[in-house]
């Protein structure tokens, strides 16, 4: 079998879930899997958090399904809220939390329960305190709470945002935002649900009743690396998606010689080059710049030339050991120990950690490891 294999850290994914649970000690944290657990498998994390999260988070009532119909039974939020009324039945019988943004969808809520007198249901009001992406403006809220309060379908409602900046905790438009938001809470008395992962981590006035940390669970620092007094989160975080594949061909080059697409790439010495198989049809990144970097033994060495569909090029002359079947890790911690962070692989692909993780394609098999057992040894095709 090809040997892309994308290794999940169970383990770690709930050593982060604790990290955000030790970050705001009085709140708790629903586990955000969405977008298929910022592609680690939205399933099997669940399965992983099942005993530890009291609620699971997801963008919309599809993927919830995916969930209930693993087993998971805690309430489900619906990021997104739903997109058509007939997504309520299912979400008014099924514990699904729904975020409500929209006045259509507040109207439809209230008339969809007129249909299930002995069901209540809990529901995210969303604020926009400043972002500007969804929800309802602060003056609006508090009339459409009564609306839902004075209805005997409610049982709970909580009162949201999400932050633009939350990654820069000193940001102008953080302390906004936390000031609007901090204040409809007190005025309208109601249990909040505001951070997201870096405000979890770095923002204590708004941690409130529940947390909503994401990127986090999946070992990303999501702060900036500025702030000095989060340089230790790297340690506290671990990585739980490794990339790994191995070396399927080698080419040695005189100088001069150009190295895939393109040409990009001109050898200036005579250069041993490995060829990867993993490429942007696996979901790397074809932004990766030259010299972005991978992991073979440990060591460090350099991607050079365009990535490809199904392969990329790395510059393997500084590691005489390296050679066909060679296991290359594209990011995450080798077998070595050596851990290689996503986020820096972002850096030299001018991204983010979260597009890279959510980017990779069902076509690599996830290989999953807990209960201690995390081994990258072992291929997809040790698998089946
Ligand atoms: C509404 C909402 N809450 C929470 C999160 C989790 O954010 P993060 O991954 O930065 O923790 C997201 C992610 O995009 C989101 O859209």
């Amino acid at each position: 079998m090809r040997p892309l294999t994308a290794h999940i850290d169970l383990d770690a994914l709930r050593h982060n879930y604790l990290q955000a649970r030790r970050s705001a000690p009085d709140a708790r944290a629903m586990a955000v899997l969405k977008a298929n657990a910022y592609g680690h498998g939205a399933t099997a994390c669940a399965e992983a958090l099942n005993d530890l999260a009291p609620a699971m988070a997801v963008a919309c009532l599809e993927e919830g399904q995916a969930l209930r119909a693993h087993g998971i039974q805690c309430p489900i939020v619906l990021l997104e809220g739903f997109f058509e009324a007939d997504e309520l039945d299912e979400i008014i019988t099924g514990d699904y939390w729904s975020v409500l943004h929209t006045r259509w969808q507040v109207e439809a809520l209230l008339a969809r329960l007129a249909h299930w007198p002995r069901h209540r249901v809990t529901v995210l009001i969303k604020c926009d305190s400043g972002m500007h992406r969804l929800g309802f403006s602060p003056d609006e809220v508090e009339a459409i709470c009564q609306r839902l309060q004075a209805h005997g379908g409610i049982e709970q409602t909580l009162l949201m945002t999400h932050f633009a900046t939350a990654d820069a905790p000193d940001s102008p438009l953080l302390i906004s935002q936390l000031q609007t938001i901090n204040t409809l809470r007190r005025r309208l008395d109601l249990p909040g649900c505001f951070a997201n992962s870096p405000a979890t981590l770095s923002v204590p006035a708004a941690h409130h009743d529940w947390v909503r940390p994401g990127v986090m669970l999946y070992g990303v620092n999501p702060l900036e690396t500025d702030h000095a007094q989060h340089d230790d989160i790297d340690q506290v975080l671990k990585p739980v998606m490794t990339l790994q594949s191995r070396i399927i061909a080698v080419r040695d080059l005189p100088a001069g010689e150009p190295i895939g697409y393109g040409a990009r790439h001109v050898t200036d010495r005579p250069t041993r080059v490995g060829v990867v198989a993993c490429g942007y049809g696996d979901g790397y990144d074809r932004h990766a710049a030259e010299g972005t970097p991978v992991l073979i033994d440990g060591q460090r060495a350099g991607i050079a030339g365009r990535v490809s569909m199904d392969m990329l090029t790395v510059d393997i002359t500084g590691i005489p050991g390296a050679g066909i079947g060679s296991r290359v890790t594209l990011w995450g911690r080798d077998a070595s120990g050596a851990v290689l962070d996503v986020s820096e692989v972002a850096q030299w692909c001018d991204t983010i950690a979260y597009t890279l993780l959510t980017g990779i394609m069902p076509r690599v098999p996830r290989c999953y490891h807990q209960d201690g057992a995390f081994d990258t040894s072992c291929d997809a095709s040790a698998l089946f």
